[in-house]
């Protein structure tokens, strides 16, 4: 069997439902769900099932009887962002984006790293399309958004974003636009940006409602998430609420210090408070997980930095400050390109 067809087993892991519950929407939603594909005599599972499911059953749980908060209308934009590259952005987008989908809140990793676009490779899979169809109207959002492990979605940006970042203002309006899309059908985005303060880089910050900022108690990547932060203030980005990630340490001490240390100088110079989100062992399991082409929160969902993943997950979610139904992150972006600012402002550079 082709290996991206999917069997009842795999549906079952992928979605972590029952199988009777899959049969049930299988059998009551026939139309949200992709066609199934004969093989061999036996039928198979779209790659897209999984994501269908997952849509299905959060819907329901959104709308159980007597519980009273309806699901969000737009997605929780969260942007991964550090200072330097190879302090673990991807890792952590990826597998949190798995551990929120185990919380039972849809999420979508959107791969925004123009360097090193590599979200579907940790994933273990390839990229069907770009955003570049997307621009050049071949393809619709939701066909962009690829059904990953633990039925999670992944967007692969490629050179497409690269178009975001440079690209004429409508081509810029139209990818925007279909992001808001997006923030309609997921819970959560995340958002894997580059490092550093790039062009493409400050445009997803600045469509962002809050920001993951990844740092490990390596000394340069320390001077250089508090030479992004600095950056960040200066930019006048709007006060989004930043949120701390400690990874690679030796010790929750350790993470401790770290995070201490980071947020008590954000304070005293730059007057922002940022919250501490968690902390991830440094752990073989990652690379392991890497060479396996599988996130490590599937590879050993026990594992020390699964379980550090799970609870960043659940302190991000606990620290939600914005009420349901609140604005659209990615439809802000575009009300500020619509206003004539096709040029955002360029960052402010030192003089000396
Ligand atoms: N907690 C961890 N323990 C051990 N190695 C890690 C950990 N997190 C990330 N790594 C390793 O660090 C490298 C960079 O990770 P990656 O997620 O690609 O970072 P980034 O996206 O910031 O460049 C990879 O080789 C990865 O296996
Ligand atoms: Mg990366």
């Amino acid at each position: 069997m082709p290996d991206d067809l999917l069997s009842i087993e795999d549906v079952v892991r992928l979605t972590g439902l029952e199988e009777s519950l899959i049969r049930f929407y299988e059998s009551e939603y026939p139309a949200e769900l992709p066609e199934k594909i004969l093989l061999g005599g036996a039928l198979f599972f779209d790659p897209a099932g999984p994501a269908a499911f997952t849509a299905i059953h959060t819907r329901r749980q959104g709308a159980r009887p007597g519980q009273k908060s309806a699901p969000e209308r737009f997605a929780r934009v969260l942007a991964v962002t550090s200072g330097k590259g190879g302090v673990g952005k991807t890792n952590l987008a990826l597998n949190l984006a798995i551990e929120f989908q185990r919380l039972g809140k849809m999420s979508v990793v959107l791969d925004a790293d123009m360097g090193l676009a590599n979200v579907h490779l940790l994933a273990g899979m390839t990229p069907r399309h770009s955003l570049t169809e997307l621009l050049a109207g071949r393809v619709e959002m939701a066909e962009l958004i690829e059904a990953g492990p633990a039925g999670i979605g992944i967007l692969a940006g490629g050179s497409g974003i690269l178009e975001l970042a440079d690209s004429r203002a409508q081509d810029r309006r139209r990818i925007t636009q279909s992001l808001v899309q997006l923030e309609k059908a997921a819970e959560i985005i995340l958002v894997d940006t580059g490092a550093g303060m790039g062009r493409s880089v400050r445009d997803f910050l600045q469509a962002a409602d809050e920001i993951i900022f990844v740092i490990t108690p390596d000394i340069t990547s320390l001077t250089d998430a508090y030479g992004l932060l600095k950056a960040l203030h200066q930019e006048n980005l709007p006060n989004l609420p930043v949120h701390l990630v400690v990874n690679m340490v030796q010790s929750l001490k350790q993470a401790a210090d770290v995070s201490l240390r980071f947020a008590s100088c954000a304070r005293e110079f730059l007057g922002r408070d940022i919250s501490d989100a968690g902390y991830i062992l440094k752990d073989a399991t990652v690379s392991q997980a890497t060479a396996r082409r599988t996130p490590y929160s599937i590879y050993r969902p026990d594992a020390r930095v699964s379980k550090n993943t799970r609870t960043i997950a659940a302190n991000l979610l606990k620290k939600q400050q914005r009420p349901s139904a609140a604005s659209s992150a990615f439809g802000r972006y575009l009300n500020l390109i619509k206003n004539g600012q096709e040029q955002l402002p360029q960052p402010r550079r030192k003089t000396a």
